[in-house]
């Protein structure tokens, strides 16, 4: 039968009674049924409470939040229970009862807690279970309470030996206790924190498990195995809003009192160390995979160091001990020793070593992004060509960008961009950004001589994108990657790599991408350079043009297809380990969906119109919200901004588009340059049917339009006329409209002729795009076979 969580709740108070506040601060369900049904008894809680000279906050409540503390029944965890129901939170006050060394049991010592909750007009249940029944515990604070918002994993044991003396049952008892107690009681709660959407959890370690101490390995193996429980529980539950932080108290107690002088615990009072745990399970409190040593009104973080190591490997030389010998002192020496925070920060710079050790043979994997250790290298960098590589792409590829970067069916402007058999079929500009990302992508950065990068702390920070001439439809593209400058900019570097691609000998575009390596700024470099192509404020008036566009929550699923398999993009899991709640989008993605947005808007989706492109990446988008962007047009630059409808969060910052002059003539495709060897074929088709027209038509007896390509763009159009008539032949689109639409290159065309392409063939495998009436093309066989021969 649930307990009745307001029993307990007396009329007024005296001195030393729980405060009377009934103002209920939490909307959840528990609360406002509590808040009407009971009346809260009041102590000298202020209204406001000073948390810094001048700085005035309002006082941290627990009002209808659901508080587990176990081993609550005397020590710190009666100094938790106390502290919670003083400020408004509903306890479970869990106790075995045995004594210090985990022996025997009984009701008195959480009884004895519940009853001074309850006293002071606070409300408490008691749990007399041993922690290692985790699911009877939660279950008491469900059937009371009806859900669980905190833990406070406290209870525990000592059994001290030295080490050879511990027994099976010494070490066991405390890893059951302490490890396998927090966690059972901690997964009995776990899944009904994750349906809320919220959980704060304690572990409770100790500086014995910390730094080790003599009679006590059980002890602090145990210890130390709760901040390895707690660190992956801060991962896990950061998505759910579940919280996990670890404390390591020094205070007076029972468990003490053996090892303290009298004073020493009468000192160290509980109470100066349960202000840390209430504060850490407050909801607004969002420190989670902290470590703490509190104790005395002193509270300090702690965190690892790693010191900068050195690589006592050569290239194809076996590593031997000696190595090691003779590099210890380097590799002990904490001096600029690095903080690493995650276990992917920790793997990726050992697995940089493997690289380091290819190319040069010896720097410490913590250099690659420490300022200091990196300036030489940076200056190295400089100027150094990443391995030259190709890019070749079909429409698939630019089609499938295109719809990556939200063109969408539903306009019918957008079908040029997503439909290859569209006679104005052109790959949208930033997909040229596309084409040269496999320098960044591809680990070209883990090439550069003298510079090691993090990839855990690697950003795009920002990007520019030129292009010399429209992108072909399809191609193959030569690109040359270069390191164009390093800049300082203190609380990190930047990177410029220039990728210029070329089609044959023709340079086509060329791109600056602008790397931020995190903290590894302060080298004493340069803060800025020629060769950066700057990002250009917006104009300080209200926009002349807002498009907005919804991302679909798949748009990072559909956009990494592109190339970016980053999976930040589409792993929660991973998102999580990189800070984020839920998988982001690509910036890059983004920045393609802002383009649209000028092409559209500014030049008409005229692809021959765009000349480049500038942006800054802010701040990250999620797959499923609104893009915003805002445009002003100054002269041929469209100056644009993007943010996030909803949020206001501008998430591209001050950039811009150049478009090309309308009256200036487009560049020419390369498609466009020189005489096509099909031009010769129609002309020969046109002079045999002038013998034979009649006779054609009428077998035939329709208009076939012809859309030749070369270099992937539409370089001529011809109409064979088998309709009307004696028939014709001729250059352009068919007058009147078109039976069936043929599009080819040149080249598969004169194939297709000289018979060494089959059209069905050319037709399955996409080299031949056919529209409209496509059955009428088999009666094109005919036609080519008799009436094409050269
Ligand atoms: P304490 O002995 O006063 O309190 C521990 C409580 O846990 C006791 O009331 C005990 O009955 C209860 N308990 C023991 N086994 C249990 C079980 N299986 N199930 C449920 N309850 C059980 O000790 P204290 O000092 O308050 O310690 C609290 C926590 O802080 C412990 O985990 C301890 O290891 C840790 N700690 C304390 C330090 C200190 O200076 N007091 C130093 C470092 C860590």
């Amino acid at each position: 039968m649930p307990l009745d969580p307001c029993a307990g709740a007396v009329g007024n108070d005296g001195a030393g009674r729980f405060p009377r506040n009934r103002r209920v601060t939490h909307a959840h369900p528990v609360a406002a049924r509590r808040s009407r049904s009971c009346s809260w008894n009041s102590l000298a809680l202020p209204r406001r409470v000073s948390l810094r000279a001048g700085v005035m906050a309002l006082p941290l409540r627990f009002d209808g939040r659901v508080v587990l503390v176990t081993g609550a029944g005397g020590g710190l965890g009666r100094a938790y229970a106390l502290a919670f129901a003083e400020r408004g939170a509903f306890v479970v006050v869990n106790d075995l009862g045995g004594d210090f060394k985990g022996v025997g049991r009984g009701s008195v010592a959480a009884d004895k807690v519940v009853e001074e909750i309850r006293r002071r007009g606070g409300k408490a249940v008691a749990n007399y279970d041993s922690v290692e029944a985790g699911e009877k515990i939660v279950k008491t604070a469900l059937d009371a309470f009806g859900r669980i918002d905190i833990v406070v994993n406290n209870a525990g044991i000592l059994r001290d030996r030295s080490f050879s003396r511990i027994s099976d049952e010494d070490w066991d008892i405390i890893h059951r206790v302490h490890l396998r107690g927090s966690f059972q009681v901690t997964r009995a709660a776990w899944d009904h924190m994750k349906k809320q959407n919220y959980g704060r959890i304690i572990m409770t370690s100790s500086a014995s498990g910390i730094y080790g101490n003599f009679g006590q390995a059980n002890y602090s193996a145990a210890k130390l195995g709760l901040l390895g429980l707690s660190n992956t529980l801060a991962i896990e539950g950061r998505k759910s809003n579940i919280h996990c932080n670890t404390i390591a108290p020094t205070a007076g107690s029972r468990m003490t009192q053996s090892v303290m002088p009298e004073d020493l615990v009468e000192a160290l009072k509980p109470d100066y160390v349960a202000p840390l745990v209430l504060w850490l399970c407050h909801e607004s409190c969002e420190e989670n995979g902290g470590l703490f040593e509190v104790g005395a009104g002193w509270i300090g973080k702690l965190r690892w160091e790693r010191t900068l190591g050195a690589i006592v490997r050569k290239k194809n030389q076996p590593m031997t001990p000696e190595a090691v010998q003779a590099h210890w002192k380097e590799i002990c020496n904490f001096d600029n020793a690095h903080k690493v925070q995650t276990v992917q920060e920790s793997t990726a710079s050992i697995v940089e070593v493997l690289s380091k050790v290819d190319s040069e043979g010896g720097v410490s994997p913590n250099r690659t992004s420490h300022a200091a250790s990196a300036t030489s290298g940076f200056a190295g960098a400089v100027g150094h060509k990443l391995p030259s590589f190709s890019s070749e792409y079909t429409e698939l590829e630019a089609i499938m960008y295109a719809l990556g970067v939200g063109a969408s069916a539903k306009d019918p402007k957008d079908l040029k961009f997503i439909y290859e058999g569209s006679s104005d079929f052109s790959c949208l500009p930033t997909f040229g950004v596309i084409i040269a990302q496999k320098s960044i992508m591809g680990g070209g950065l883990a090439e550069i001589p003298g510079l090691s990068i993090n990839y855990a702390k690697v950003l795009h920070g920002e990007q520019y994108l030129e292009l010399h001439k429209p992108l072909p439809r399809t191609g193959k593209l030569r690109c040359e990657a270069v390191v164009a400058d390093i800049l300082d900019k203190g609380s990190g570097a930047v990177i410029l790599i220039d990728v210029h691609s070329y089609f044959g000998k023709e340079l086509i575009c060329y791109n600056q991408f602008s790397i931020f390596l995190v903290g590894s700024g302060g080298f004493g470099g340069k803060r800025t350079s020629g060769k950066i192509k700057e990002a250009v404020a917006v104009p300080n008036r209200p926009p002349d043009a807002v498009l907005t566009d919804a991302t679909s929550l798949n748009q990072a699923a559909l956009y990494r297809l592109s190339g970016d398999w980053n999976p930040l993009h589409i792993d929660s899991n991973f998102a999580n380990l990189a800070g984020f709640d839920k998988p982001i989008l690509h910036g890059l993605c983004t920045f393609g969906f802002s383009a649209r947005h000028v092409l559209q808007h500014f030049a008409n989706n005229d692809v021959s119109r765009f000349k480049a492109i500038k942006a800054r990446f802010a701040k990250p988008v999620y797959p499923g919200q609104t893009l915003q962007t805002e445009m002003w047009k100054e002269g041929n630059r469209i100056h644009f901004q993007t943010k996030v409808q909803g949020t206001g969060d501008i998430v591209i910052a001050n950039a811009y588009v150049d478009l090309v002059p309308t009256a200036a003539v487009p560049a020419k495709t390369p498609s466009e340059v020189g005489e096509l060897q099909s031009t010769l074929v129609f002309e020969e088709i046109g002079r045999r049917l002038k013998d034979v027209g009649p006779e054609v038509v009428k077998k035939v007896n329709a208009v076939f339009e012809w859309h030749i390509t070369r270099g992937g763009s539409l370089a001529a159009k011809w109409t064979i006329d088998l309709k009307n008539g004696s028939g014709k032949v001729y250059q352009g689109p068919a007058k009147g409209s078109a039976d069936t639409t043929i599009i080819l290159s040149d080249g598969d065309f004169m194939d297709v002729v000289l018979g060494k392409l089959d059209p069905q063939k050319a037709f399955f495998s996409g080299r031949l795009k056919a529209r409209g009436n496509i059955m009428l093309s088999q009666k094109l066989q005919m036609i080519l076979k008799d009436y094409a021969k050269l």
